[in-house]
């Protein structure tokens, strides 16, 4: 892999990960106070899983500073929508994780000042949309899914769409499990969609249909993957880095051409994250 086409993608260690707010309903912080010394522990060690996983895949990863008192931080897929060099800042929804939106646009910033990518805007104030977490690139189709009716709006897309000059297909999201798209949608690099059903409105179930051209590109995952956020994943080349994935999911991913690489990721899963959450991807 030359340098040029070598995947660059953003991590942060979770030095002051933990579940202190609720923001969505995998989050109980009474639940992680119970074992706050372990499960800050073997957060540590399921990150070095998935950031050695990723780098033996021939990624550069960038890696953000940790802050205390931002938690959430580590899900640097929220820190904005990237393409073509080019970084919308996110505008999260919750004050919780609105501290953290200054330290992404300092990391993306110096991004900036090192070359690695061209431009840092902001979105028109008042429009909530939370970074590629809920707006993934689909570069077999040139467009964008994106995800609305839980933490970003549908508003926010047509800027998005405007500002990357792309086209931009909304989702709505009906299942405040499944808050961010990413949590129930991956794009594969072959042009195959991984998406949990449920968490979709029918209308745009019908969206998501007419716009693959032809079902032998969707693959379903079922409650047993989506509920342990399997379908939050990665995919480099031909490998699938996720958190979980049942002999189903792994076999219709094998037909598709893929391998499996599974991460665990469980103390992330308290806050309603994996793989993909935690990694944002530098197209
Ligand atoms: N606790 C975080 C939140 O609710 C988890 C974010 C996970 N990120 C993602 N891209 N789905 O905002």
């Amino acid at each position: 892999m030359s340098s040029e086409t070598r995947p660059r993608i953003l991590m942060c260690r979770p030095d002051y990960f933990e579940v202190s707010y609720t923001i969505n309903p995998w989050m109980d912080p009474n639940a992680w106070q119970a074992e706050s010394g372990q499960l800050a522990a073997q957060s540590r060690s399921q990150w070095e899983g998935l950031y050695r996983n990723i780098t033996g895949l021939g990624v550069t990863v960038d890696l953000h500073t940790p802050r205390p008192g931002v938690p959430d931080m580590v899900f640097t897929a929220n820190a904005a929508v990237v393409l073509d060099r080019k970084a919308l800042l996110a505008r999260f929804l919750d004050p919780e994780r609105q501290a953290e939106e200054v330290f992404h646009q300092d990391v993306l910033e110096n991004l900036v000042a090192e070359g690695v990518m061209d431009e840092v805007s902001t979105l028109p104030q008042g429009m909530f949309q939370e970074g590629a977490g809920d707006c993934l690139w689909d570069g077999s189709r040139d467009l964008f899914w994106a995800g609305y009716g839980q933490r970003s709006r549908r508003e926010a897309y047509a800027y998005v769409a405007s500002f990357f000059d792309r086209k931009v297909v909304t989702l709505e999201l009906v299942d405040s499990r499944y808050y961010h798209v990413d949590t129930c949608l991956a794009v594969l690099n072959s042009g195959h969609i991984v998406y949990y059903p449920p968490a979709f409105s029918g209308d745009s179930i019908e969206r998501l249909r007419t716009e693959v051209g032809g079902d032998q590109w969707l693959i379903a995952a079922g409650e047993e993957d989506a509920s342990r956020l399997g379908v939050n994943l990665v995919n480099i080349g031909t490998k699938v880095v996720m958190a979980v994935c049942s002999p189903m999911l792994e076999r219709n991913l094998n037909n598709a051409g893929f391998e499996v690489i599974r991460s665990p990721l469980p103390a992330f899963g308290m806050s309603g994250g994996a793989a993909a959450c935690l990694t944002l991807r530098l197209h």
